[in-house]
């Protein structure tokens, strides 16, 4: 079992710079998820990691060997595709069996190789067929097989159950688990699903714009993101963003307020951060989940129901409280939004058009300064 070094990795197109300066480490073992939005440089990570793209600076190590430029074949290293990349005139047996024989492996070994990733797959009834006579699970199923008997030191998934229905993403999301647990193989996926990053992952990686704006364990970053960026991106639906001002400044408590919360005392963490002065704008963070009663109650008008059985989700536009901010409906601020999303725990229906009040606790909000750094606080009166 092999780690993974990334060390300054750099990629440039033309003058776009889609990777910056990466560094990464990855344990023997490991499971590392990264996610971030479409066009943030995750793929062409993989396949630099992979070898199918050239690297402009910076180095590449699996396990103790520098394979910064080494051929693909050579690295220990085997990916799997969104859209499977299986070959279409090759039967399932010689799909997977594919790398073993490039690699100059006897017939005895691919077959005992192609059978044991068949059989971990479920798929040994499938092997004289060719990919067409598959569904999109079973094609998944090949291409992950065909890693496997490759007997990689790390895996590389970019997004490999987005073709798949919801259902079978599941199954395939608990299978790709156990995989990781029997083969205690090195991973890295890539994946735009949420469930997938919180549940898979021992870390999660969070990119921007080629650069890494966090890294670490799921509910750290779901609990404690270090910006607002990684506090939206990370949970669905994504975290309430309100426009809010700093009022009052004094030693370590600020005083935050927001048209649709009004005037909230919090006490800032010393430890961390420049002051914060009066006039500074702010934003404060709510998850949906995180209105389940509290001290602070909430108003919105009601335009939207979403009853999913478990729970319900109400979208609404927030009353303002009459606070000197002047900003009935609390939006305006960068990065703040209009419209909140409160998940209920139940099957209330609360009618389009009418005023909802919910409550919320001040230990639930998340402070963002101007920056949007987040500002860790302590309950305060
Ligand atoms: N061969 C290429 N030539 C020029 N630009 C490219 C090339 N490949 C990728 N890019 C650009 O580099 C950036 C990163 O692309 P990449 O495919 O890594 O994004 P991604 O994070 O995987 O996005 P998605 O979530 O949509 O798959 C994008 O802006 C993309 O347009
Ligand atoms: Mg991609």
């Amino acid at each position: 079992m092999s780690g993974l070094d990334i060390t300054d990795l750099s990629k440039h197109y033309g003058s776009f710079h889609a990777v910056k300066s990466i560094s990464l480490g990855v344990l023997p073992g490991e499971f590392v998820v990264m996610v971030g939005p479409s066009g943030c440089g995750k793929s062409t990570l993989l396949r630099m990691i992979a070898g199918l793209e050239t690297v402009d600076g910076g180095m590449i190590r699996v396990g103790d060997m520098d394979v910064t430029h080494a051929e693909p074949s050579k690295r220990g290293v085997a990916m799997v595709f969104q859209n499977y990349a299986l070959y279409p005139h090759m039967t399932v047996d010689g799909n997977m069996g594919f790398g073993l024989r490039m690699a100059g492996a006897s017939r005895e070994v691919i077959a005992a190789a192609v059978s044991r990733a068949a059989g971990i797959l479920r798929i040994a009834d499938h092997l004289p067929k060719l990919p067409k006579g598959l569904s999109g699970g079973q094609k998944q199923r090949v291409a992950i097989g065909r890693a496997i008997t490759r007997a990689p030191k790390i895996f590389l998934f970019d997004e490999p159950l987005s073709n798949l229905d919801a259902e079978l993403r599941t199954r395939m999301r608990v299978e790709l688990g156990r995989l990781h647990q029997d083969l205690g193989a090195t991973m890295i996926y890539v994946t735009h699903d949420q469930v997938e990053a919180m549940t898979m992952a021992d870390r999660i990686v969070v990119l921007r714009d080629g650069e890494i704006e966090q890294m670490g364990p799921p509910l750290d970053l779901y609990n404690r993101p270090a910006n607002r960026f990684v506090a939206g991106f990370l949970g669905a639906p994504r975290m309430n963003i309100v426009a809010a001002r700093i009022v009052a400044a004094e030693d370590r408590v600020v005083t935050v307020e927001a048209a649709c919360l009004g005037r909230i005392p919090l006490e800032l963490d010393v430890t961390e951060g420049r002051a914060l002065l009066p006039g500074e704008p702010v934003t404060l963070g709510l998850r949906p989940e995180a209105f389940r009663g509290g001290d602070l109650p909430l108003r919105l008008i009601v335009q939207l129901v979403e009853s999913l059985g478990r729970e319900t989700l109400v979208h609404g536009h927030p009353i303002g409280v009459g606070t000197a901010l002047g900003d009935p409906e609390g939006n305006g601020g960068d990065g703040a939004e209009d419209a909140l999303v409160i998940q209920l725990p139940d099957q209330q229906r609360p009618r389009m058009g009418d005023a909802f009040e919910a409550r919320t606790d001040r230990r639930a909000l998340y402070l963002f300064d101007a920056d949007g750094r987040t500002r860790r606080f302590a309950r305060v009166g």
